[in-house]
């Protein structure tokens, strides 16, 4: 038998519904079929290049996490020990602290690392499995925006709350006669707000991989008043916007320490307000923002949660460091951690989107 080993456990990026699912599996497997033993890493890498941050992890510890929402570990995405950001006289700046990080785990006696998170933190994984660290990834994030896999564990959860949101807002849309409009999360993939516009009968759908046309939008609004539906639903990506136009930007990567990425918002309101002074209708936006992030994970991600976590400790039993877990026609798999780096997006062929159109939903294009 295998000796048992001794392995980091961190959680990067925003944080999703399941991650206390996936611990559980990781720990519970680890512990019982192979003996390993685990350090819980806090913060993300920050628990790497900062003291203290590191503390054992233990079956007891995941006692009752299953149903809980964010991680136990707690997480950061500003800590990529690539381009770390380091307070300085002049201000912050960004520093390459990745051989700390190496020092780090070599002084913690880790014989292995497991990194769960989104393309951020997979792919500071892949470079620093390039710099010789034993690593191995699980995919997370309510986006579902990760090559690789077939889906990330929290999307689920989010699709539901997004679903629950528009039927909540069918009722009161009906009621006034008016356009509501909700923006929702996903950074530059639409399919949060396709499965969800789907699923919770959205009558317009603005992804990012459609640039959208007011007077499309328009059209699909005066279609739906002639067959005396006077209320309307769009569902728009925070990241959608309009053909010509600029994407809804709250801060940009340069403003914010340590993230390297823009901040996403706003797309719901400036949709709103190119459509008011077209329409009679009134319009409401919502923006269901971390609202979508947060709670009891599904049961499907508590299942798909727990299969990336028991299954980890394949890829470490078979050595198959630099890889992450995926899932592949229902089958948990391991692929190259180089894989997460690929953008996934929508495609605007595929059955999805065809079907939504050939029921009427306009897609703004
Ligand atoms: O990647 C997950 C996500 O929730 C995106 O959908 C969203 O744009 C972003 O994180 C929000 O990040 P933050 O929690 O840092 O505001």
């Amino acid at each position: 038998m295998a000796r048992p080993l001794r392995l980091g456990v961190l959680t990067g990026g925003g944080d999703c519904p399941g991650l206390n699912a996936l611990i559980r599996g990781l720990v519970r497997r680890g512990v019982h079929e192979f003996g390993h033993s685990f350090v819980g890493i806090e913060n993300g890498y920050m628990g790497l290049v900062e003291p203290e941050l590191v503390r054992p992890l233990g079956v007891e510890d995941t006692r009752g996490i299953l149903p809980k929402g964010g991680t136990i570990l707690g997480t950061s995405n500003k800590a990529n020990p690539f381009s770390y950001p380091v307070r300085e006289a002049s201000g912050w700046v960004d520093k390459d602290v990745s051989d700390g990080v190496l020092r780090r785990c070599e002084e913690l006696r880790l014989d292995g690392l497991v990194a769960i998170g989104g393309d951020g933190t997979l792919s500071i994984a892949h470079q620093l499995a390039g710099k010789g660290l034993k690593v191995v990834g699980c995919p997370k994030t309510i986006d579902n925006d990760l090559s690789g896999t077939d889906q990330t564990f929290g999307f689920d959860t989010a699709r539901l709350i997004v679903t629950e949101a528009l039927d909540r807002l069918h009722s009161t849309a009906e009621s006034h006669d008016r356009v509501m409009v909700l923006e929702v999360m996903g950074r530059h993939a639409g399919f949060l707000t396709l499965d969800s516009g789907i699923a919770g009968g959205a009558d317009v759908i603005l992804i990012p991989e459609i640039p959208y046309r007011v007077e499309s939008v328009l059209e699909t609004l005066r279609r739906r008043a002639t067959r005396r539906r006077s209320f309307s639903i769009i569902a728009i990506s925070e990241g959608a916007y309009p053909e010509g136009g600029a994407l809804s930007v709250l801060a940009q990567a340069a403003d914010i320490p340590g993230r390297g990425v823009v901040r996403l918002g706003g797309s719901g309101k400036v949709c709103a307000d190119l459509l008011a002074s077209h329409i009679e209708a009134e319009i409401r936006v919502t923006v269901l923002g971390h609202l979508q992030r947060g709670g009891s994970p599904s049961a499907a991600d508590r299942l798909l949660a727990t299969r990336y976590g028991c299954k980890v400790l394949d890829l470490v039993r078979d050595g198959q460091w630099g890889h992450m877990v995926a899932l592949r026609n229902n089958d948990i798999i391991a692929v190259p951690l180089s894989e997460s780096r690929k953008e996934r997006r929508v495609d605007v062929q595929g059955d999805l989107v065809r079907f939504a159109r050939s029921m009427g939903i306009g897609f703004g294009d």
